[in-house]
Protein backbone atom coordinates (compact mmCIF):
# COMPACT_ATOMS: atom_id res chain seq x y z
CA UNK A 1 0.00 0.00 0.00
CA UNK A 2 1.60 3.18 -0.74
CA UNK A 3 1.18 6.14 2.00
CA UNK A 4 0.53 9.49 0.45
CA UNK A 5 1.63 12.19 2.52
CA UNK A 6 -0.69 15.36 4.14
CA UNK A 7 0.87 18.54 2.83
CA UNK A 8 2.56 19.02 6.49
CA UNK A 9 4.07 15.66 6.26
CA UNK A 10 5.97 16.23 3.17
CA UNK A 11 6.85 20.13 4.56
CA UNK A 12 8.25 17.72 7.51
CA UNK A 13 9.94 15.61 5.23
CA UNK A 14 12.06 18.36 3.81
CA UNK A 15 13.97 18.55 7.16
CA UNK A 16 15.91 15.07 6.67
CA UNK A 17 16.03 15.94 2.94
CA UNK A 18 17.83 19.11 3.81
CA UNK A 19 20.47 17.46 6.88
CA UNK A 20 21.40 14.17 4.36
CA UNK A 21 21.86 17.02 1.21
CA UNK A 22 24.47 18.87 4.20
CA UNK A 23 25.58 15.80 5.23
CA UNK A 24 26.54 14.41 1.50
CA UNK A 25 28.17 18.18 1.53
CA UNK A 26 30.00 17.66 4.23
CA UNK A 27 31.90 14.57 2.92
CA UNK A 28 32.52 15.90 -0.59
CA UNK A 29 35.56 18.23 1.13
CA UNK A 30 36.92 14.97 2.73
CA UNK A 31 36.85 12.39 -0.59
CA UNK A 32 39.86 12.37 -2.25
CA UNK A 33 43.21 9.99 -2.05
CA UNK A 34 44.18 8.66 0.73
CA UNK A 35 41.10 8.91 3.44
CA UNK A 36 39.31 5.61 4.27
CA UNK A 37 35.87 5.02 3.81
CA UNK A 38 35.68 4.40 7.69
CA UNK A 39 36.35 7.96 7.71
CA UNK A 40 33.94 9.05 5.81
CA UNK A 41 31.58 6.83 7.95
CA UNK A 42 32.72 8.52 10.75
CA UNK A 43 32.41 11.72 9.49
CA UNK A 44 28.88 11.63 8.21
CA UNK A 45 27.92 9.81 11.63
CA UNK A 46 28.69 12.48 13.93
CA UNK A 47 28.05 15.19 11.45
CA UNK A 48 24.28 13.50 11.21
CA UNK A 49 23.88 13.23 15.05
CA UNK A 50 25.70 16.54 15.49
CA UNK A 51 22.29 18.36 13.61
CA UNK A 52 19.82 16.46 15.42
CA UNK A 53 19.55 13.54 12.69
CA UNK A 54 19.48 9.62 12.77
CA UNK A 55 21.73 7.33 10.72
CA UNK A 56 18.96 5.22 9.56
CA UNK A 57 20.92 2.62 8.04
CA UNK A 58 22.91 2.23 11.12
CA UNK A 59 21.62 -1.14 12.57
CA UNK A 60 19.00 -0.96 9.84
CA UNK A 61 17.92 -5.07 9.09
CA UNK A 62 21.82 -5.66 10.20
CA UNK A 63 23.56 -2.97 8.63
CA UNK A 64 26.58 -2.24 9.96
CA UNK A 65 27.08 1.16 9.23
CA UNK A 66 25.82 5.29 8.79
CA UNK A 67 27.19 4.95 5.21
CA UNK A 68 26.93 2.70 2.38
CA UNK A 69 29.62 2.64 0.17
CA UNK A 70 30.11 1.38 -3.55
CA UNK A 71 33.68 1.64 -4.92
CA UNK A 72 34.31 1.34 -8.69
CA UNK A 73 32.67 -1.96 -9.24
CA UNK A 74 30.60 -1.83 -6.27
CA UNK A 75 27.09 -1.13 -7.29
CA UNK A 76 25.48 -1.13 -3.73
CA UNK A 77 25.17 -1.50 -0.05
CA UNK A 78 28.99 -1.97 0.45
CA UNK A 79 30.54 -1.62 3.95
CA UNK A 80 32.95 1.38 4.59
CA UNK A 81 36.34 -0.34 6.00
CA UNK A 82 40.16 0.25 6.24
CA UNK A 83 40.15 0.42 2.17
CA UNK A 84 42.14 3.66 0.74
CA UNK A 85 40.40 5.57 -2.00
CA UNK A 86 43.10 6.10 -4.89
CA UNK A 87 43.21 8.71 -7.52
CA UNK A 88 40.54 7.48 -10.55
CA UNK A 89 38.52 5.47 -8.28
CA UNK A 90 34.62 6.43 -7.95
CA UNK A 91 32.41 6.17 -5.20
CA UNK A 92 29.07 6.42 -4.66
CA UNK A 93 27.87 7.24 -0.96
CA UNK A 94 24.43 6.09 -0.65
CA UNK A 95 22.67 7.04 2.94
CA UNK A 96 19.19 7.96 4.56
CA UNK A 97 18.84 9.73 7.50
CA UNK A 98 15.61 10.30 9.65
CA UNK A 99 14.89 13.68 11.26
CA UNK A 100 11.28 14.33 12.61
CA UNK A 101 9.68 11.20 12.49
CA UNK A 102 10.88 11.15 8.65
CA UNK A 103 13.54 9.28 6.13
CA UNK A 104 15.11 11.40 3.46
CA UNK A 105 17.74 8.57 0.99
CA UNK A 106 20.13 10.06 -1.55
CA UNK A 107 23.47 8.74 -3.13
CA UNK A 108 26.22 10.83 -5.12
CA UNK A 109 29.02 9.07 -6.85
CA UNK A 110 32.36 11.27 -6.33
CA UNK A 111 35.17 10.91 -8.17
CA UNK A 112 38.26 10.62 -6.26
CA UNK A 113 41.32 12.55 -7.72
CA UNK A 114 41.27 12.44 -12.02
CA UNK A 115 38.86 9.92 -13.63
CA UNK A 116 39.46 8.75 -16.84
CA UNK A 117 36.85 9.51 -19.28
CA UNK A 118 35.19 6.55 -19.44
CA UNK A 119 34.15 6.37 -15.57
CA UNK A 120 33.65 9.78 -16.46
CA UNK A 121 30.87 9.62 -18.37
CA UNK A 122 28.97 6.56 -16.64
CA UNK A 123 28.87 8.98 -14.15
CA UNK A 124 27.59 12.04 -16.05
CA UNK A 125 25.13 9.80 -17.80
CA UNK A 126 23.77 8.12 -14.75
CA UNK A 127 23.26 11.35 -13.35
CA UNK A 128 21.87 13.33 -16.24
CA UNK A 129 19.21 9.52 -15.99
CA UNK A 130 18.48 10.46 -12.57
CA UNK A 131 16.80 13.96 -13.65
CA UNK A 132 15.52 12.37 -17.00
CA UNK A 133 13.61 10.09 -14.49
CA UNK A 134 12.40 13.32 -12.56
CA UNK A 135 10.95 14.78 -15.74
CA UNK A 136 9.34 12.38 -16.19
CA UNK A 137 7.82 11.76 -12.53
CA UNK A 138 4.77 14.30 -13.62
CA UNK A 139 1.57 13.42 -11.89
CA UNK A 140 -0.67 11.49 -13.52
CA UNK A 141 2.52 9.98 -15.03
CA UNK A 142 2.88 5.87 -13.82
CA UNK A 143 5.91 4.43 -12.25
CA UNK A 144 6.60 2.87 -15.71
CA UNK A 145 7.54 6.00 -17.43
CA UNK A 146 9.59 6.93 -14.69
CA UNK A 147 11.59 3.49 -15.29
CA UNK A 148 11.51 3.25 -19.27
CA UNK A 149 12.98 7.30 -18.86
CA UNK A 150 15.79 6.10 -17.43
CA UNK A 151 16.36 3.03 -18.95
CA UNK A 152 16.24 4.17 -22.83
CA UNK A 153 18.40 7.31 -21.92
CA UNK A 154 21.48 5.07 -20.31
CA UNK A 155 20.85 1.82 -22.68
CA UNK A 156 21.21 4.63 -25.65
CA UNK A 157 24.43 5.04 -24.78
CA UNK A 158 25.34 1.42 -24.33
CA UNK A 159 25.18 1.15 -20.77
CA UNK A 160 23.57 -1.70 -18.58
CA UNK A 161 21.37 -1.11 -15.55
CA UNK A 162 20.90 -3.34 -12.62
CA UNK A 163 17.60 -5.28 -12.31
CA UNK A 164 17.73 -6.50 -8.94
CA UNK A 165 17.71 -3.31 -7.24
CA UNK A 166 14.79 -0.73 -7.64
CA UNK A 167 14.17 2.33 -6.23
CA UNK A 168 11.36 2.96 -3.75
CA UNK A 169 8.64 5.32 -1.76
CA UNK A 170 9.57 6.87 1.22
CA UNK A 171 8.30 8.31 4.08
CA UNK A 172 8.76 7.21 8.11
CA UNK A 173 10.03 4.29 7.00
CA UNK A 174 13.04 3.68 4.46
CA UNK A 175 11.45 1.57 1.94
CA UNK A 176 7.48 1.88 1.22
CA UNK A 177 5.79 0.97 -1.91
CA UNK A 178 5.49 1.54 -4.63
CA UNK A 179 9.02 -0.14 -6.19
CA UNK A 180 10.77 2.51 -9.13
CA UNK A 181 12.86 0.17 -10.81
CA UNK A 182 15.47 1.27 -13.70
CA UNK A 183 13.68 -0.35 -16.48
CA UNK A 184 10.71 -1.50 -17.80
CA UNK A 185 7.48 -0.46 -19.89
CA UNK A 186 5.93 3.35 -20.11
CA UNK A 187 2.24 3.33 -19.15
CA UNK A 188 2.02 0.63 -16.35
CA UNK A 189 2.62 0.73 -13.02
CA UNK A 190 0.98 2.78 -9.97
CA UNK A 191 -0.03 6.95 -11.04
CA UNK A 192 1.86 9.81 -9.21
CA UNK A 193 -0.51 11.31 -7.12
CA UNK A 194 -0.44 14.27 -4.82
CA UNK A 195 1.33 13.08 -1.74
CA UNK A 196 3.43 10.31 -3.16
CA UNK A 197 7.44 10.45 -2.33
CA UNK A 198 9.75 8.21 -3.92
CA UNK A 199 13.09 7.65 -4.45
CA UNK A 200 14.74 7.30 -8.02
CA UNK A 201 18.30 5.82 -7.92
CA UNK A 202 19.16 4.36 -11.22
CA UNK A 203 22.09 1.88 -10.97
CA UNK A 204 24.19 1.48 -14.18
CA UNK A 205 26.95 -0.76 -15.27
CA UNK A 206 29.64 0.34 -17.66
CA UNK A 207 29.84 -3.17 -18.79
CA UNK A 208 26.69 -6.07 -18.47
CA UNK A 209 23.79 -5.78 -15.87
CA UNK A 210 24.80 -8.98 -13.94
CA UNK A 211 25.74 -8.50 -10.35
CA UNK A 212 26.79 -10.77 -7.43
CA UNK A 213 26.05 -10.45 -4.06
CA UNK A 214 28.68 -11.09 -1.50
CA UNK A 215 28.31 -14.04 1.07
CA UNK A 216 27.90 -11.35 3.84
CA UNK A 217 24.10 -10.78 2.31
CA UNK A 218 24.57 -6.81 1.18
CA UNK A 219 27.67 -5.64 -0.84
CA UNK A 220 26.53 -6.04 -4.65
CA UNK A 221 28.92 -5.71 -7.45
CA UNK A 222 29.29 -6.43 -11.27
CA UNK A 223 29.89 -9.68 -12.74
CA UNK A 224 32.13 -8.81 -14.95
CA UNK A 225 34.26 -6.16 -12.38
CA UNK A 226 33.84 -3.05 -14.59
CA UNK A 227 32.45 -0.20 -12.89
CA UNK A 228 28.74 0.88 -11.76
CA UNK A 229 27.33 4.33 -10.96
CA UNK A 230 24.65 5.40 -8.75
CA UNK A 231 22.34 8.99 -8.26
CA UNK A 232 19.61 9.11 -6.33
CA UNK A 233 16.95 11.80 -5.00
CA UNK A 234 13.87 11.69 -2.67
CA UNK A 235 11.40 13.30 -5.02
CA UNK A 236 7.57 14.31 -3.68
CA UNK A 237 4.74 14.48 -6.09
CA UNK A 238 2.92 18.03 -4.32
CA UNK A 239 -0.34 19.15 -6.03
CA UNK A 240 0.51 19.15 -9.79
CA UNK A 241 4.29 20.11 -9.62
CA UNK A 242 7.20 17.63 -8.61
CA UNK A 243 9.57 18.72 -6.04
CA UNK A 244 12.87 17.62 -5.51
CA UNK A 245 13.25 17.10 -1.57
CA UNK A 246 17.23 16.33 -1.49
CA UNK A 247 20.05 18.11 -3.33
CA UNK A 248 23.22 17.99 -4.95
CA UNK A 249 23.93 22.09 -4.29
CA UNK A 250 25.96 21.17 -1.15
CA UNK A 251 28.26 19.28 -2.81
CA UNK A 252 28.52 21.17 -5.86
CA UNK A 253 29.43 24.10 -3.26
CA UNK A 254 31.75 22.17 -1.76
CA UNK A 255 33.90 20.79 -4.69
CA UNK A 256 32.57 23.53 -7.56
CA UNK A 257 35.75 21.90 -9.87
CA UNK A 258 35.05 18.26 -9.29
CA UNK A 259 31.77 18.23 -9.47
CA UNK A 260 30.73 15.51 -12.08
N1 LIG B 1 19.41 3.78 -0.62
C1 LIG B 1 19.68 2.49 -0.08
C2 LIG B 1 18.51 1.58 -0.38
O1 LIG B 1 17.45 2.07 -0.66
C3 LIG B 1 19.94 2.62 1.39
C4 LIG B 1 20.15 1.34 2.05
S1 LIG B 1 20.54 1.57 3.69
C5 LIG B 1 20.89 0.01 4.22
O2 LIG B 1 18.64 0.37 -0.40
F1 LIG B 1 20.96 0.06 5.50
F2 LIG B 1 19.96 -0.83 3.86
F3 LIG B 1 22.01 -0.35 3.70
CO1 LIG C 1 17.15 4.24 -1.78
Amino acid sequence: MIYLKTPEEIETMRIPAQLISQTLGELAKWIQPGVSTRKLDTIAREFILDNGGKPACLGYEGFPATLCIEVNETVVHGFPSDRILMDGDIVGIDTVVEKNGFMADMCYTFAVGTLSPEKEALCRTTKESLYIGIEAAKPGARIGDISNAVQTYCEKRNYSMVREMTGHGIGRRMHESPEVPNYGRRGIGPRLQNGMVICIEPMVNMGSRNIVIAPNGWECRTRDGKPSAHYEHTVAIVGDSTEVLTTFDYIQQAIPDKFI
